[in-house]
């Protein structure tokens, strides 16, 4: 079977490193380029940890790029107090040998759309969708070329989890998720009310530390240090394992339930910035642009995860 064609756009974030090596993993997947952006921690921060995954997978040839280092129009609001300091706190890991690429990420983003056929390349969307967004503004003929977008973003029952109502990578750059959720592009979300199923009970983290490899330990340093914000907050057992959702759809679509509705974004009050308006009992005219998620089988989506994670 020909593997898909993905770009990994994303602003890691133990969560972000986590959906990375999901995809690294799996050969049912093509990993054309991660493309960072600014989000979880600065742009330095998200690039650098990009490669430090990438290299722990043992994968230093999958090309990585910078993009942009702030939202289209907002200041940028980051969220070291969930992640740490570097964005990948838990374990220390060995600064990159990889470069990262010359050209840009919005770059890289257009020139790959307009060089492989119509529909050849889905993007998966793990933080701010700004880099999506400028490649969309400034090249808008490579919108109808994208297969799809699979997203981490927003929430509709959960609310939100940066103010009562948005989710944090909807939040930072609501403008650039108005241009996508209005592009026309088909849209698969994953909101707050599938990721905060997908918790890392303990069970779960040990389940990974079992693995007995390096990778296997690194995910489970980083989920025992991302979880404690959550747990604290939520006091929940475990914390959402959100960005992971986004690959392990590609991989077992069967694992996830929505439906197919009207998601349409705030930007202009300030109550209310970056909520997912999503019309989820259909109340509105409003044409459906988005399969939005709301059911997880989260016993077999950590099944899935934790067999992956354990062949790198
Ligand atoms: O709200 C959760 C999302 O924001 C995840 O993608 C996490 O990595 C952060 O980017
Ligand atoms: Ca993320």
């Amino acid at each position: 079977m020909t593997p898909r064609k993905i770009i990994i756009d994303t602003d890691p974030g133990q969560d972000d490193a986590v959906a990375i090596l999901l995809a690294l993993a799996s050969p049912e997947l093509e990993v054309l380029g991660i493309t960072c952006v600014a989000g979880n921690v600065p742009l330095p921060l998200t690039s650098r940890n990009a490669r430090v995954v990438c290299e722990l997978a043992g994968r230093a040839a999958v090309p990585v790029f910078a993009g942009c280092e702030r939202p289209l129009s907002r200041d940028l609001v980051t969220a070291e107090y969930v992640h740490g300091k570097s964005g990948l706190d838990g374990i220390e890991l060995p600064e990159p040998t990889m470069p990262l690429q010359p050209v840009h990420a919005v770059d890289f983003i257009i020139e790959t759309l307009r060089g492989l056929p119509e529909g050849a390349v889905t993007l998966c969307a793990l933080g701010p969708l700004t880099n999506i967004a400028t490649a969309f503004r400034r090249a808008p003929e490579i919108v109808p070329r994208v297969a799809e977008i699979v997203l981490m973003g927003g929430g509709c029952f959960e609310g939100g989890n940066t103010t009562p109502a948005a989710e944090f990578n909807i939040y930072v750059d609501p403008e650039a998720a108005d241009i996508v959720f209005r592009s026309g592009v088909p849209l698969v979300v994953m909101p707050l009310d599938v990721t905060h199923q997908v918790l890392t009970t303990r069970a779960r983290i040990e389940g990974l530390r079992a693995l007995g490899t390096p990778v296997g330990h690194a995910v489970a340093s980083w989920t025992d240090f991302f979880e404690r914000f959550d747990m604290a907050k939520y006091g929940s057992d475990g914390a959402p394992l959100h960005d992971p959702c986004v690959i392990a759809y590609l991989l077992a679509p069967g694992l996830f339930k929505g439906r197919h509705i009207n998601v349409e974004i705030e930007t202009l009050s300030p109550l209310t910035r970056g909520m997912t308006v999503a019309d989820w009992w259909r109340v509105t005219p409003r044409a459906p642009n988005a399969m939005f998620m709301r059911e997880v089988d989260a016993a077999g989506f950590f099944a899935l995860l934790t067999g992956r994670i354990g062949r790198l």
